[in-house]
């Protein structure tokens, strides 16, 4: 795609638009997201036509790529129809297909109709919807399925795994005889837990981390990234993502996780294009990432304003006063507690 010089001259929103969404459509394959793009593609050859298929669990925290590059790999293998001299079908190597919240098998059942494209997708009895997904997966020629946000197998308001709905899936994973994929947060580890037969049967456990900071190595390989995705930011002038400074200060906020990154990138580009320039600079991350609030980090400062930035003692000290908080929750707690039985104490 083309992105000319604006010279200080504002461009209508719908460019504004167009270059805020190519932020949003960026892709980099780093080495680990390449590894499993990798695992993927050998899972799909050594299952097709195996007598038993192995299954596969990606696990990583919200932001890292799962979905991305799940998704990725989904397109690689586009639908396409098929005309036979009996019949014409769409066919389906991969389908992709995410778990709904407090899941039960039958709506597991049904969501994967519904990727499919049966219309009747909400029709039958579980044994029915179950027995129709398999003729699918004979007829499409569906090669592997993908269970994205496999943690819905987990009740998020009581905590408790759905037992019913996590065995559906072992017994369907173990029936289907195609290469079953799960993928969810490192609290879906908690399904496995409790159902020991489906452990075993996903016991190819990898998992997509943040990238890390610590060795020279692991800042290369951060760095590379800030590169890569910086030559593909719709501007003629890259922002130098990858100056160590800039990718200290980009690994600060981010904690290596790569949906920080890009929103980052993508509020800063509009604020860069709204101004008509050609390319981001620190002053439009500042402004950015004052529309980025995350929960868990109260005390995060914004290293875009601070011309004498240091990972190590900002860290240290967003650190200390995270603990301080803490501490003062517990006292206040504790107080509370007090209170409390004092005041059962008098009734
Ligand atoms: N390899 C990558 N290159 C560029 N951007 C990426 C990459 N991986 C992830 N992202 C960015 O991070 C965002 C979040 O990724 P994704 O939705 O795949 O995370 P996830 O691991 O599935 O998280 P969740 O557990 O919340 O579903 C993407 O929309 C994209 O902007
Ligand atoms: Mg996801």
């Amino acid at each position: 795609m083309e992105f000319e010089q604006l010279n200080g001259k504002a461009p209508g929103l719908k460019e504004i638009k167009r270059r805020v969404e190519h932020v949003k459509s960026i892709i980099v394959h780093h080495p680990k997201y390449g590894e499993f793009l990798e695992e993927l593609e050998t899972m799909l050859v050594l299952s097709e036509g195996s007598v038993c298929p192995d299954g596969l669990f990606i696990f990583g925290p919200t932001g890292v790529g799962k979905s991305t590059v799940t998704t990725e790999f989904t397109e690689r293998y586009p639908r396409e129809i098929i005309i036979t001299n009996d019949r014409e079908y769409t066919q389906i190597p991969v389908l992709h297909v995410r778990v709904p919240p407090k899941a039960t098998p039958r709506e597991l059942a049904s969501k994967i109709l519904k990727e499919i494209g049966d219309p009747f997708h909400h029709k039958g009895t579980l044994s029915e919807l179950t027995s129709r997904i398999h003729r699918f997966v004979r007829e499409l020629e569906i090669k592997m399925i993908i269970l994205d946000e496999f943690q819905h197998l987990i009740d998020a308001d009581t905590d408790h795994v759905l037992t019913t709905a996590s065995n559906w899936v072992k017994t369907f994973t173990e029936e289907i005889r195609i290469a079953v994929v799960l993928c969810g947060m490192p609290e879906s580890v908690k399904v496995f837990i409790s159902n020991g037969q489906l452990d075993r049967r996903f016991c190819n456990k990898v998992e997509l981390e943040p990238f890390a900071y610590g060795t020279p190595e692991e800042i290369i390989n951060f760095r590379v990234f800030l590169k890569k995705v910086d030559g593909l930011l719709p501007f003629p002038d890259l922002a130098n993502l990858a100056d160590p400074r800039l990718a200290d200060k980009i690994y600060y906020i981010s904690n290596g996780v790569p949906f920080y990154v890009m929103k980052l990138l993508e509020n800063a580009t509009y604020f860069a294009v709204k101004a008509g320039e050609d390319k981001i600079t620190e002053n439009h991350m500042a402004k950015a990432l004052r529309k980025i609030k995350q929960v868990g980090r109260p005390f995060v400062v914004n290293p875009f304003t601070d011309a004498h930035f240091d990972l190590e003692a900002v860290s240290k000290s967003e650190a200390d006063a995270m603990n301080r908080y803490k501490e003062k929750l517990i006292v206040k707690r504790k107080r509370s507690r007090k209170k409390d039985s004092h005041e059962l104490s008098l009734k």
